[in-house]
Order: structure tokens, then sequence, then C-alpha cells
């Protein structure tokens, strides 16, 4: 059931948040948002662009869905579930669509990434075998100023193959 008391001390409210899986307490300021939040606490991989809403390089998923980090009240969180680009691959063991970014040249300056590749995520978490019109919607709010999203389209289409090929979920 979901805990919707939060206590404030001193300016900070305590919240309980699972991120990448793992349940955490995470002190957030008053009024500050889940892209702050996040990076304050080391989750640096989510990037913050604009700070308005208009370039996704903040997105993250919360409780399933696609959000941007800098819009979302860090409190909203409390309770729920976030998965960050920290949460999907590693270096040494890149998730499928990491591998697949890379491996088509999507990733140039690599700013952008991390919010395309979430919004890629939660594409073939609900649509497995995207056309290319769905994955183009999906990355709709996530501006890349040095590629044609040609290749970032390129990627993902392939990052379907390898899961379908595995049998495996984003
Ligand atoms: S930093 Fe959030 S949309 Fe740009
Ligand atoms: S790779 Fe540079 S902004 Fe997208």
């Amino acid at each position: 059931m979901k805990n919707n008391i939060i206590e404030m001390t001193r300016g900070f409210f305590n919240i309980t948040v699972a991120v990448n899986g793992e349940k955490k307490e995470l002190a957030v300021r008053n009024g500050e948002f889940l892209l702050d939040a996040l990076r304050r606490h080391g989750w640096k991989g989510t990037k913050k662009g604009c700070d308005t809403g208009d370039c996704g390089s903040c997105a993250v998923i919360l409780n399933g869905k696609p959000v941007l980090g800098c819009l979302v009240p860090a409190v909203a969180a409390h309770d729920g579930a976030i998965t960050t680009i920290e949460g999907l691959g590693s270096v040494r063991e890149p998730h499928p669509l990491q591998a697949a970014f890379v491996e088509a040249g999507a990733v140039q300056c690599g700013f952008c990434i991390p919010g395309m590749i979430l919004s890629s995520k939660h594409l073939l978490d609900v649509t497995p075998n995207p056309t290319e019109a769905e994955i183009r919607k999906a990355l709709d709010g996530n501006l890349c100023r040095c590629t044609g999203y040609v290749q970032q389209v390129a990627a993902v289409k392939n990052a379907a193959k390898t899961l379908a090929g595995k049998g495996k979920r984003a």
C-alpha cells in the first residue's frame, strides 16, 4: 500500500524509492525536481539539458512510464520505482539497446543518449517489435544536436531484433 506520509526535517523530505531495483531512502529538498535529486544522490547519468521540459535528456522511467525528471517533483517519486541509465547495463555488460546504439554509430557527444535509451526501453517494453513510425514517435521528445536520428532509429530496430532473438523483454 502506498505510504503517503513523508516527514519533513529541516527543509528536506525523506522519500522511499526503489532506484534500479534497490530500495533507497532519499532526502530531497522542498521544491526539488527529480532530476536534481537523482543527480545530487549520485545518479549522474541522468543529464540536465534545458531544465524546462524541452530536450528529453533528463528522461527516466518512473513506475513504468517515461517522465522528464526536470518536470517531476522529487516527492512525487515517493513509494515508487525509478529506472535510470545506470540500471540498464555497464561498459562490460551493456544492455542490448546500449550495444546497438554504439554499433549503429548513434552515439556522438553522448549527452542525449541516456534519455534516448530510456525512452527506447519503454517503447520496447510495451511494443517489442515497433515500426519506424513508432520508434520516431517514441523518440520525438529526445533532442539530439549531433546526429540526424537515422542511426538511433536503426539502433532501436536492431535492439528489438536482438531482444526478440534472446526471447527477452527490454
Ligand atoms: S533537462 Fe529535462 S527536458 Fe531538458
Ligand atoms: S549524440 Fe550529441 S546530442 Fe545526441
